[in-house]
């Protein structure tokens, strides 16, 4: 089967998350590909099963994705979508970012069968350690094996949504209008090279070098691919500039133990792992035996 993945990621991780998708689909016997979303990225050829994936901001799937979905043909024949999500935050609460590129997509003539959410790194706020951003991805690899075969087999994976999650995503969807405005008061220090790395990874096309520094436009998404990626971490992301964060996530360490989790949502993250680590190893086991 063609599986056409479309992917939004500011600083890799829901890129990371969807290749390790694609090599076990492809590994069993289907075509998967994958496709960065930017902002004139159109799906030229109808496919026959359609991923989208995307960070959760702010409780809601990013604007450029929702844009993204917007120019996509109306299809007659009903082909079958699945929605991918990466967050900081281990909190249902993120399912709400499901919403609205479900229904967009549900408009479009699609059969929106399946959703999958994935806890990764920080990209803003304050960055995980690295042992933290081990155990996440190793979680996370461990429920693609079977996440994977869901989207194969054309499986179903449903999520609830109630009235508490809908509401805070609405009221939260300011981050649509207010990101652009923010992006735009972005500034570079004297450390910046004018290596132009933040030029050629915004998704929206939004940064140019000019007299060797970046100049910051009016469509920023806040997706941080700029002030997290920077070698000198010389971008100054405006008011939410004591948020910002820039590292590079070593994620082959040693997976940080329980008594390494962080205290910021200390129970959530625990619940995460151990849900996922034990029903893995229990469906591994079924399969073994
Ligand atoms: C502007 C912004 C808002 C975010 N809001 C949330 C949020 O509401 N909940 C959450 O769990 N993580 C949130 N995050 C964290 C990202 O969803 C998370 O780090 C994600 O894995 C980044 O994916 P990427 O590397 O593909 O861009 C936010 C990140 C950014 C940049």
């Amino acid at each position: 089967m063609d599986i056409s993945f479309f992917v939004f990621s500011g600083t890799g991780n829901t890129k990371l998350i969807c290749s390790l998708f694609a090599e076990k689909l492809n590994g069993m016997g289907n075509k998967a590909s994958i496709e960065r979303i930017k902002k004139d990225t159109l799906i030229t050829a109808e496919p026959e099963c359609l991923v989208i994936a995307y960070p959760v901001h702010a409780f809601n799937a990013p604007a450029p994705v929702l844009s993204f979905i917007r120019r996509i043909k109306k299809s007659e024949k009903r082909p079958a979508a699945y929605l991918i999500e990466t967050s900081g935050e281990p909190l249902g609460l993120n399912d709400a970012a499901f919403l609205k590129p479900r229904k967009l997509l549900e408009k479009k003539g699609y059969d929106v069968r399946g959703f999958f959410s994935y806890v990764m790194p920080y990209n803003i706020i304050f960055p995980h350690s690295d042992g933290m951003a081990s155990r996440m991805l190793s979680v996370a690899k461990r429920r693609i094996e079977s996440d994977a075969a869901t989207i194969a087999n054309f499986g179903e994976n449903a999520v609830r949504i109630g009235a508490f999650k809908r509401i805070v995503s609405a009221i939260l969807r300011i981050e649509h209008p207010a990101m652009p405005w923010i992006g735009r008061h972005y500034k570079v220090t004297n450390d910046c090279i004018g290596c132009g790395l933040c030029e050629k990874n915004c998704p929206e096309h939004n940064i140019r070098i000019s007299n060797g520094k970046p100049v910051f436009g009016n469509d920023c998404s806040g997706c941080m691919g700029c002030a997290f990626t920077c070698p000198k971490d010389a971008i100054r992301i405006s008011i939410l500039d004591g948020w910002r964060v820039n590292v590079k996530y070593d994620f082959n360490t040693r997976p940080a133990t329980d008594d390494e989790i962080c205290h910021y949502l200390r129970s959530s993250y625990l619940r995460y792992f151990h849900k996922w680590e034990n029903r893995t190893e229990n469906h591994l086991e079924i399969i073994r035996t």
